[in-house]
C-alpha cells in the first residue's frame, strides 16, 4: 500500500522502518522538511516529502505528531489522499508535560482523538497511542504466538478500522475493537490499557476497567 507518515520521531520513525520492511511504499514527513530525513530514507527506502505531500495518493495516513502540533498541519492535508483513506491517530494529550491546555478537550470533554479529527477535518482511527515505540520494532510476533501483544483500536468508520486492524496484524500484533471514537477515552493516557503489554484477553479486560474521568495527571 501507499502509506503517508506525518511525524518521523519515535513512533513515526519506527512505523516507517517496519512498514517499509513489509514492502509498503512509505512517504514520510516532519516539520523541518525532507532534507532532514535523508538518514531515515537511506536506512529504510521511505521517500521523504514535504508535509503537504505526505498524504497524496495514500490509502493509509499516520498522524504521529505531538497533539500540540496538530493545528499546525496544513489545511487540506488529506484532500489528495486515495478514496477511503484510513487515517491513524497515534496521539496522546499531555497537557502538563508537552501540549499545554486545550480548552475543547478539557471543557467539552472531547476525547483527544475527536479533537484531532476535528482539526484535520477527516475521521481518524485511534491506534498505537499506548504502544511503546520500541515495541513496534522488538515485539512483532506471528499470528497465534502465545506472547503476541494486542493493541486497542477505536474509530467510527468501520471500513477504515478494518483496514487498520489488518495492517496491525501484518505488523505482528493482534487488535481489540475498542469501539467508536467517543469510547476512545478507554485507551487514553492514565488508563489501565495505556502501556499495557498484554494479549487480547488482557487488553479487553483493561478496556472495561477504565474510568471515564480523565486522570489528574492528564488535566490542566
Ligand atoms: N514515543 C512513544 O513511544 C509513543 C507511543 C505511542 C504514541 N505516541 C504519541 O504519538 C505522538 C508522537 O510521539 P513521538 O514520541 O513519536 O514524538 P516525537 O519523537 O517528538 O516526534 C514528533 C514528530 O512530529 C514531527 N512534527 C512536529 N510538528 C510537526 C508539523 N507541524 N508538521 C509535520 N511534522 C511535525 C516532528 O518533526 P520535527 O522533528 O521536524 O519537528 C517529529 O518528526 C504523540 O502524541 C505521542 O504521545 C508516542
Amino acid at each position: 500500500m501507499r502509506i503517508g507518515i506525518i511525524g518521523a520521531g519515535n513512533i513515526g520513525g519506527n512505523l516507517t522502518r517496519r512498514l517499509t520492511a513489509l514492502g509498503h511504499d512509505v512517504f514520510v514527513a516532519n516539520s523541518r522538511g525532507p532534507h532532514t530525513l535523508t538518514a531515515l530514507a537511506e536506512e529504510t527506502g521511505a521517500r521523504p516529502v514535504p508535509v503537504e505531500e505526505a498524504a497524496r495518493g495514500a490509502e493509509v495516513v499516520v498522524v504521529a505528531v505531538p497533539v500540540k502540533a496538530v493545528p499546525d498541519l496544513p489545511a487540506g492535508l488529506l484532500d489528495e489522499a486515495a478514496d477511503g483513506v484510513a487515517v491513524i491517530d497515534t496521539g496522546n494529550y499531555y497537557p502538563k508535560e508537552r501540549d499545554g491546555r486545550i480548552a475543547e478537550i478539557e471543557d467539552e470533554g472531547l476525547t483527544e482523538s475527536r479533537w484531532t479529527e476535528r482539526r484535520i477535518g477527516h475521521p481518524v482511527i485511534k491506534a498505537f497511542n499506548g504502544t511503546y515505540a520500541q515495541d513496534i520494532l522488538d515485539r512483532p510476533r506471528p499470528a497465534g504466538a502465545p506472547d503476541r501483544l494486542a493493541l486497542p483500536v477505536a474509530g467510527d468508520d468501520e471500513a477504515a478500522k478494518a483496514k487498520v486492524r489488518a495492517l496491525i496484524d501484518e505488523l505482528g500484533f493482534d487488535t481489540v475493537d475498542a469501539g467508536g471514537l467517543d469510547d476512545s477515552w478507554r485507551q487514553q493516557p492514565g488508563t489501565p490499557v495505556y502501556g499495557l503489554r498484554g494479549g487480547v484477553a488482557e487488553v479487553g479486560k483493561a478496556l472495561t476497567e477504565a474510568s471515564p474521568e480523565r486522570p489528574a495527571d492528564f488535566r490542566a
